[in-house]
């Protein structure tokens, strides 16, 4: 399994860092099995998982849920469960025991925190704490409200200029990796050169550390409206859909259960049983 320190070494090596987000035991699974570096247990899973509109209502029990599932599923893969949407927010002993809940319970590797600004300081307090952190900046989908909805961010030369500062004070707060999601490349790239963290991208180039996706979207599972900037590798929701068709048509026709499918009572038995 991947740690924070082994995680700097492959930046510093040039290896890329392969990151998907899972969220139950088989998904989990199979992202090991391919073998994906991360496993994020992002609070998408609101949108993806429960089939919410945002992911404002996700809520710790839910991630610890969730979290669970995949470490049972993931147990030798780099685990980051995100912190959902209000959970760092308002007093600090509310927030380390959201924190130690989720980091205790799911086994998590590191946890994930959107923003910058007052969020600093809680990432100091969990590093202070033993706690290792992830930092999410550019579009923060838990602040979509404020920002207007799914934009890209940072495109102007000032809204770029604050990001940098935002991601080198994240580092400076004891971050061990940063997401950067939906900027564009050239703005990842010059981060990912100014920080000595692993930067990992989503809808952010090819210039970072390495990517990131939603796993649904990356297999094409029940997810409708694909963002521009993802690629899918399969065709899961399709295949899946097929066999279940097949196996609905089958019912009804009576070709399942065949012979091979069933269970048999002796002769004897049936003779007794009927007298
Ligand atoms: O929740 C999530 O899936 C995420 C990724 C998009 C980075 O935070
Ligand atoms: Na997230």
């Amino acid at each position: 399994m991947e740690n924070t320190a082994s995680l700097m070494k492959m930046k510093k090596q040039g290896d890329k860092i392969a990151m998907l987000t899972a969220y139950d035991y088989p998904s989990a699974k199979i992202a090991e099995a391919a073998g994906m570096d991360v496993l994020l247990v992002g609070d998408s899973l609101g949108m993806v998982v429960l089939g919410y509109d945002s992911t404002v209502k996700v809520t710790v029990e839910d991630m610890i849920h969730h979290g669970k599932a995949a470490r049972r599923g993931a147990t030798d893969t780099f685990l980051v469960v995100d912190l959902p949407f209000g959970s760092f927010h308002g007093s600090w002993d509310r927030t380390l025991e959201n924190a130690m809940r989720i980091f205790q319970e799911t086994d998590a590797q590191a946890l994930k925190l959107e923003g910058a600004g007052e969020v600093l300081e809680v990432t100091r307090k969990l590093v202070a704490t033993g706690i290792p952190v992830v930092a999410h900046l550019g579009l923060l989908p838990q602040a979509a409200a404020v920002l207007g909805g799914y934009k890209v961010q940072g495109k102007t030369a000032s809204a770029a200029k604050q990001l940098i500062e935002d991601a080198k004070a994240c580092e400076a707060a004891g971050a061990c990796m940063l997401v950067l999601e939906c900027i564009p490349h050239q703005l990842a790239a010059q981060v990912a050169k100014e920080l000595n963290i692993p930067v990992i991208g989503i809808g952010a180039g090819r210039e970072t550390d390495g990517q990131v996706l939603v796993y649904h979207d990356t297999v094409k599972y029940g997810s409708h409206h694909l963002p521009k900037f993802v690629q899918s590798y399969a065709e899961a929701g399709e295949t899946m859909q097929q066999g279940l068709a097949q196996y609905v048509e089958e019912v009804k026709s009576g070709a399942f259960p065949k012979e091979q499918h069933r269970f048999t009572m002796k002769e004897e038995e049936l003779e007794q049983l009927y007298g």
